[in-house]
């Protein structure tokens, strides 16, 4: 692996050829690895999974930025060339630090999920939901009102379904009346338009679709982010154009065994070796 801190200065061609850097608290950002690589086919991904400290969406603020920072730090020295917040919850409470502490471009899923979200809603009347943290920082609203000032939001924390998820319960009945109760308060409010806020819900997209009605759209941030992945690196000339040989990575914070298992739910295919690392060893 080429590490932009190794002694010899970097080609263009190796800074492209280093992989993208996405993390999520756990397996839910595959979500946004698979988008990643229908929409990216040529580059490489670097993914850690903080499967030993999940969840972080009934986090504090401070516990999920301190998190955060150690993956970014461990990301940036193993060698990536962007980083990708695959997590809602952290996209939420943590961008902006990220942000601060590198100078690698850093994209989360909160505002391509909702210039998504603005770019179908007919009504003007947008329903998020996510995890406890996601939804009490309001950043989904803030975003969404910041571009369009006219928007309204409606928002509900959805704590149950990333369990649900993981059990895969993924078309149980016992989701679909856990989601009917969430969703009520947005029905009745008349979104026109649901925001998925969570590495999970798309996983459950039918079971939503079928609760809040047909006609409203379904937006799911994990498309979303790849397209903005991919803006970003055209914009910066970043793509790897190489020989389209990719070497994908994946870690994780507790033992991979779990994780290899329902990756396949989330990603669509099995994943290569995962590795166990813990972000208080030695890199
Ligand atoms: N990845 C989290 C999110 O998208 C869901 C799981 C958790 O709570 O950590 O908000």
């Amino acid at each position: 692996m080429i590490k932009p801190s190794s002694n010899k200065p970097l080609l263009k061609s190796d800074l492209n050829n280093l992989p993208i850097g996405v993390f999520d608290s756990g397996l839910g950002g595959l979500t946004v690895v698979k988008q990643i690589f229908s929409r990216l086919p040529n580059e490489s991904i670097l993914y850690f999974g903080d499967t030993a400290r999940v969840p972080y969406g009934s986090k504090s603020v401070h516990t999920v930025q301190k998190f955060s920072l150690q993956i970014v730090r461990f990301l940036q020295e193993k060698g990536v060339k962007m980083i990708v917040v695959a997590c809602n919850t952290a996209s939420s409470v943590a961008l902006d630090v990220l942000k601060e502490s590198t100078n690698l471009p850093v994209v989360g899923v909160i505002e391509p999920g909702a210039r998504a979200a603005l770019g179908v809603t007919v009504g003007r009347r947008v329903g998020v939901i996510g995890t406890t943290a996601t939804i009490s920082t309001g950043k989904y609203a803030e975003i969404l009102k910041r571009i369009a000032p006219d928007i309204i939001v409606e928002s509900a924390a959805c704590p149950l379904f990333v369990p649900l998820v993981e059990e895969g319960w993924t078309d149980s009945p016992v989701t679909e009346q856990v989601a009917r109760i969430y969703l009520k308060p947005l029905i009745e409010k008349r979104i026109d338009t649901l925001i998925l806020g969570c590495t999970h819900y798309p996983l459950i997209k039918n079971i939503l679709q079928k609760v809040v009605d047909s006609d409203v759209r379904i937006v799911d941030t994990s498309v979303e982010t790849a397209v903005d992945v991919e803006n970003i690196l055209k914009e910066k000339d970043m793509l790897n154009t190489g020989t389209g040989q990719t070497h994908h990575q994946f870690y994780v914070s507790d033992f991979p065994q779990k994780f290899e298992e329902i990756a396949d739910r989330f990603l669509g295919q099995s994943l290569p070796d995962v590795k166990r690392i813990s972000l208080d060893d030695p890199l």
